[in-house]
């Protein structure tokens, strides 16, 4: 049967596909330069005292830039004030993404513990994003519009469960490919199966950050791959419907690897800028406040743009009245601006939020 978008793609080839569609001298080479950037990444990671202090920031980032390649937008400021503040959340795109800063999290979380990796790791990462409590889908959907689909993935039942199992069976297995092109030959087909109604798009990026942790090639998921796709979504669009239409997978392989190259860069240039102004925060406060300073409370102070006394009282830096003074005293060294939001003080480290806005 030839494939048509319009109705539902049961002929999905199992993978993994062949070599000779892929193989090529610019595949392997764009792999050692793409290895080569995450190998750096990953080295510099324990150099960090407290590694930590960038996964939240770096990961409410990835779930900010993933949930815009899906049109759900919301703005940094409002993003990290939501994270910090205690105040209701109001926008509804805000809550989503903070929605999957969660999923990413708990199957982080997950993947070190027993649970590992499996057609549940999947589920439970819909549910958190989506706050539903279905599973894999028993309708049909489609990708597009009404009066335009793009693409009709395989019918729910027998034949999307089979292409699940070997989706988990190929990612499980050692397989002779190295793991980033299967990274990029997993994403591809999860979105082509679209095991859920919706948030596959978000979830399948969620899957690739785990994936990378899960074959020890990153061992903290700060790596950011949705920005870059974001910045480059027409062609992540056409490179899908490519390789379904034309088993055109070379050209997708490369793109996914230099997503991963270019993103392993851009990550590792910013935890050296985020780690460098911590430096610099800890000898100013230590020359200037010596009297305030500790290490816990410049952490913590890096933990997230936004700070506020009862953080600070949470981490058992500082009781309240303390806590207050430092918080003030380091509004005065200018480091911290304070912002009145609904009846609670946030506290924001101007320097850390720069950095995370840049949009290098
Ligand atoms: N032609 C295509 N073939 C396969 N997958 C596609 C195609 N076009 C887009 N996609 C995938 O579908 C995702 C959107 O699916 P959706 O379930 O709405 O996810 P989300 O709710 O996260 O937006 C895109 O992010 C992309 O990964
Ligand atoms: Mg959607």
């Amino acid at each position: 049967m030839s494939y048509s978008k319009d109705q539902p793609y049961n002929d999905l080839p199992l993978l993994p596909p062949d070599k000779s569609r892929w193989e090529s001298i610019e595949v392997y080479k764009t792999l050692a330069d793409a290895r080569a950037a995450i190998a750096e990444l990953k080295g510099r990671l324990p150099v960090i005292p407290n590694p930590l202090m960038l996964i939240n920031t770096l990961v409410l980032q990835e779930a900010k830039d993933s949930s815009t390649i899906e049109n759900i937008f919301t703005t940094n400021d409002e993003l990290y004030k939501a994270f910090s503040s205690s105040a209701s959340i109001t926008n509804p795109a805000t809550k989503e993404v903070l929605r999957y800063r969660e999923a990413l999290w708990n199957a982080f979380t997950e993947l070190n513990n027993a649970a590992g990796f499996s057609v549940n790791t999947a589920i439970r990462i819909f549910q958190n994003l989506t706050e539903k409590d279905e599973g894999i889908r028993d309708v049909q959907v489609f990708i597009g519009s009404t009066n335009s689909v793009v693409y009709t993935p395989p019918e729910p039942g027998r034949i999307l469960t089979e292409k699940l199992d070997n989706w988990f069976d190929v990612a499980m297995l050692q397989y002779e490919i190295d793991p980033l092109i299967k990274m990029a030959i997993l994403h591809y087909q999860f979105e082509a199966i679209h095991p859920f109604t919706d948030g596959n798009g978000r979830t399948g990026r969620i899957m690739n950050v785990l994936y990378l942790c899960k074959e020890k090639l990153i061992d903290l998921p700060v790596i950011y791959l949705s920005k870059y796709i974001l910045e480059n979504k027409n062609d992540y669009y056409r490179l899908l419907r490519e390789v379904t239409e034309k088993e055109e997978w070379t050209n997708w392989i490369l793109y996914m690897l230099e997503t991963v190259k270019h993103t392993a860069i851009i990550t590792l240039e910013k935890v050296n800028t985020i780690y460098d102004s911590y430096l610099s925060v800890i000898e100013k406060v230590k020359t200037e406040a010596p009297d305030i300073y500790t290490h816990e409370l410049i952490e913590v102070i890096f933990n997230q743009p936004y700070c506020k006394i009862a953080i600070l009282e949470e981490k058992k830096i500082a009781s309240r009245n303390t806590a207050s003074k430092y918080l003030r005293r380091l509004e005065q060294l200018g480091i911290l601006k304070s912002e009145q939001v609904g009846r609670e003080t946030l506290y924001k480290n101007n320097i850390l939020f720069g950095i995370l806005s840049d949009s290098q």
